[in-house]
């Protein structure tokens, strides 16, 4: 079954209809030309710019404001719903790769094919696809994408609707069909009783529909893309350019390799805790939105290493472990990455309706894309290239986009008359340390949602629920020394519990943010009100492009026993994974060369209460905790496509863990509110990738930094470039041999211009190291 692309265009208007002629084009397969060094398919740039007038990206338009829903919500709850969302996406993907609006080529924008959709060509200079990544830019990017590629699904699946015999059954799926919006993937959440980690939805290689001719079994369509064909100029290199599916944690690079999608479930079961813990350090520490939003390393600081695009990062990588997903060139292909950025955008969303005040500033590009070389100063008035409001050549701006209503959609959680409280109190419920498993039942409003005032808004509201601390709140010191008195702090058959699972386990027992009515176990054997609590986070640093391809940090507590990759995320003692998603490094992007430092989180709160639990962390103090981690906390790094790699090998590589005190919310509506943060720099000092001081060791706030909670001031380090020594220890508590520092441009390179105005190009980029370009980019951020 194969639909043309025309049901849609009544609902878009008439510009749709302009496109829907090239899907008549026979597939090109056009030769490599080299255009200023960078090589480029010349016949897909010869179609693609003959396009008469601009794709108009309006989402999906005529039904109101939906909701996008959870993937497993819309199957158990619309299942009709689901059912022409399988359908449509089925002959969406089954487009002619020559066509414009085809599902290919709306995922080669983000990516390969490096060439031009929609008559928007490169910019001198350029590295890589459209997509803006370490910029401020990638959460707005990321929205038009999502709505374009939105507006055309959404014309097949009203087509399977329509394709239903005339009568009571086609009613019921044109019905259904109205009201779809792209669903997302919440990876964060714990899953629902019935559902996995790796959803089933996306690991089954087969799906079950109701078709106009009965129930079927079909190939599903959210497992994988058939490239029809695989386009080697297109791909350019290999396996890409030789597999004609995508592919997932692939047995090889071989042509022959299976996806081995059954293996994810367990690594994806093994992160899930992690992956919440820093979705909901996200939303409750991070206020600034281009700290919250991007990975771009730019100031040495400890309080907010982590961004919405490094956790994004993981997922990729982990989805992909070398397949399709990891790369970034090769990503969107791949049917989950929809599924995946929707749960980006909403968790954006969600964000933003609580931080009504703070969106992108200017700030220089520190990576380059199709159109934008690096250094380029970006805004808020920036195109998001190639993507144009209507006909006529609109740019889509990152101001255009705050507003998701505008594209169509919403989701859940900003329905009915959502307020900053009611947002804080869904990502509690669904993230926070009471958080339950996801309720695929969760109220879902389809219909009337245009009628509810949305929570996110592009003009900014007034606070409705300030999350401004008491002034009595922040406690001035610890509580005073009590005998440790373990058996207070037990909570019924925890510890047999954590020991027997060696996957972390969602635990409903960990209310540490609420103590009412049981001890506080951060005190050692106090009983009393959780007047704050420790979290313990490590934040690393290291280089984007640097290692010929997407790696991986892996963080642990206690040893590792093997050292292949797989063990790695499977190991009981994994405590988080700070992925790396990159690129490999070719003649035509001039990525290998980059110097570009992104920074993440391993939080480790969740895996200490482990260790406190089992008794092997006398207390959560860091008196305690500090010496546990220096002894016990080892890390690991491993390329998706090569194994194990020396950590001394990994470029700019330093971790540094934090802490910080953490007073509990008020009431369910309001978050934790973040205190202090002291760098316990004893913990990896010394070791291979540990501590340096060119990437952390700078004070935002004397009053709330210092280093070394020992008490011990850590001696500013000598900037410690790794060695190319292959035997290097790992990061277990044996000290490296002192590391003398080379010649590179590590820590001066990647810094950006402090204001607009100071900037006069790439070479002139200032160049300062730690605390003042801290001190003066924070002037510029708030
Ligand atoms: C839209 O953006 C492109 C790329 O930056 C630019 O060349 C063009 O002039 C912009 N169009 C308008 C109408 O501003
Ligand atoms: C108990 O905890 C307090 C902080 O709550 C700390 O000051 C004291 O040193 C601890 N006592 C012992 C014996 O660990
Ligand atoms: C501490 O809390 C536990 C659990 O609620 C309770 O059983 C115990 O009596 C408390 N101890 C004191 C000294 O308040
Ligand atoms: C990068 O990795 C690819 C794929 O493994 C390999 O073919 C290539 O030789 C590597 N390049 C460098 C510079 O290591
Ligand atoms: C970790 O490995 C070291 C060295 O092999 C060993 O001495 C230590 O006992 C191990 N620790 C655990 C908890 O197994
Ligand atoms: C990994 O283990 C294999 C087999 O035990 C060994 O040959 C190899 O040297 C190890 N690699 C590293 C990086 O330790
Ligand atoms: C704390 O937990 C108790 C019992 O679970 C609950 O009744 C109360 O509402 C919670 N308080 C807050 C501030 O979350
Ligand atoms: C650190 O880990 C390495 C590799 O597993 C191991 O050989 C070494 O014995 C460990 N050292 C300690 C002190 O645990």
């Amino acid at each position: 079954m194969r639909f043309q692309g025309v049901i849609g265009a009544a609902l878009l208007g008439s510009s749709a209809l302009q496109h829907v002629a090239a899907s008549t084009q026979p597939d090109v397969e056009g030769d490599l030309v080299n255009i200023d060094g960078y090589l480029v398919n010349a016949e897909r740039l010869e179609t693609r710019q003959s396009a008469p007038a601009k794709i108009a990206v309006t989402g999906v338009t005529g039904n109101g404001v939906q909701p996008r829903m959870e993937l497993r919500t819309m199957q158990q709850q619309y299942p009709d719903m689901f059912n022409v969302f399988l359908l449509g996406l089925r002959s969406f993907m089954q487009m002619s790769q020559s066509d414009p609006l085809s599902y290919y080529q709306i995922a080669g924008i983000h990516g390969r094919p490096y060439v031009p959709w929609d008559g928007i060509g490169s910019a001198p200079g350029f590295g890589g696809g459209y997509c803006t990544h370490t910029s401020n830019m990638f959460l707005p990017w990321h929205r038009p994408y999502l709505a374009l590629i939105e507006q055309e699904l959404y014309k097949h699946v009203q087509q399977a609707a329509q394709s239903f015999p005339a009568g009571a059954t086609r009613n019921k799926y044109v019905a259904a069909a109205q009201n779809w919006r792209y669903p997302y993937w919440d990876w964060a959440a714990a899953p629902c009783s019935s559902c996995k980690a790796f959803p089933a939805l996306l690991s089954d290689q087969w799906a079950t529909v109701t078709t106009p001719t009965g129930i079927q079994t079909i190939a599903n369509p959210l497992f994988r893309y058939d490239f029809h064909p695989v386009s080697v100029s297109d791909m350019v290199y290999n396996p890409f350019a030789s597999w004609d599916v995508t592919k997932r944690y692939p047995s090889s690079w071989d042509a022959s390799a299976g996806s081995q999608n059954n293996l994810l479930n367990p690594i994806f079961t093994n992160s899930q805790v992690n992956f919440r813990d820093r979705l909901y350090n996200l939303f409750t520490n991070y206020n600034n939105f281009h700290q919250f939003g991007d990975s771009a390393w730019i100031t040495a600081s400890s309080t907010n290493a982590d961004s919405l695009e490094s956790l994004h990062d993981g997922i990729h990588s982990s989805v992909g472990n070398n397949g399709h997903m990891t790369y970034l060139d090769y990503a969107a292909f791949d049917p989950v990455f929809w599924l995946h950025h929707v749960m980006v955008d909403r968790s954006f969303a969600l964000w933003q309706s609580i931080h009504t005040d703070s969106y992108v500033q200017p700030l220089a590009a520190v990576g380059s894309t199709f159109t934008y070389p690096a250094g380029t100063i970006n805004d808020v008035n920036s195109p998001l290239t190639p993507f144009f409001k209507d006909t006529a050549g609109t740019n889509w701006t990152s101001a255009d986009v705050r507003d998701t209503t505008k594209l169509g959609y919403t989701y859940p959680e900003l329905q009915n008359g959502a307020t900053a409280a009611s947002v804080r109190a869904a990502i509690n419920r669904l993230y926070g340390k009471n958080a339950v498993a996801a309720d695929v039942s969760a109220n879902v409003n389809l219909g009337n949602a245009a009628s509810s005032a949305p929570a996110s808004s592009s003009t900014p509201a007034a606070p409705s629920a300030p999350a401004v601390p008491s002034a009595s709140a922040k406690p001035s010191g610890p509580t005073p020394p009590v005998a440790p008195s373990r058996q207070n702090a037990q909570r019924p058959g925890l510890a047999s519990i954590w020991r027997s699972h060696p996957v972390h386990i969602w635990s409903p027992w960990w209310k540490r943010d609420n103590m009412t009515g049981e001890p506080y176990y951060n005190a050692n054997g106090t009983n009393g009100t959780d007047e704050y609590h420790h979290e313990y986070i490590c934040n690393i640093v290291s280089q984007k492009f640097a290692m010929n391809g997407s790696y991986a940090v892996y963080v642990f507590l206690g040893n590792v026993s093997s050292n292949s990759t797989e063990e790695l995320q499977l190991s009981p003692n994994l405590v988080g994974t700070y992925s790396v998603f990159s690129n490999m490094p070719s003649e035509d992007n001039d990525m290998a060369n980059m110097d570009l430092k992104i920074t993440g989180t391993v939080p480790l709160t969740t895996s200490l209460l482990g260790k406190y639990e089992t008794g092997e962390l006398r207390t959560m103090l860091p008196a305690d905790v500090e010496p546990y981690l220096r002894k016990n906390l080892q890390w690991r790094v491993a390329k998706y496509d090569g194994g194990e790699v020396a950590v001394a090998d990994v470029p700019d590589l330093s971790l540094n863990v934090v802490q910080a005190q953490v007073t509990p919310a008020a009431d369910e509506t309001e978050f934790p509110q973040w205190g202090a943060f002291t760098a316990l720099t004893s913990v990896t000092a010394g070791k291979v990738g540990g501590y340096s001081a060119q990437y952390w060791n700078c004070p935002e706030d004397g009053s709330s930094f210092d280093n070394g909670y020992s008490g011990t001031p850590a001696a500013p380090q000598t900037p410690e470039t790794p060695a190319t020594s292959a035997s290097a220890p790992y990061g277990n508590g044996t000290a490296a041999s002192p590391v003398a520092p080379q010649g590179t441009a590590a820590g001066t390179g990647s810094v950006i211009p402090l204001s607009p105005t100071t900037y006069t190009g790439a070479a002139n980029i200032v160049s300062m190291s730690g605390c003042a370009i801290a001190l003066a980019a924070a002037a510029l951020l708030i």
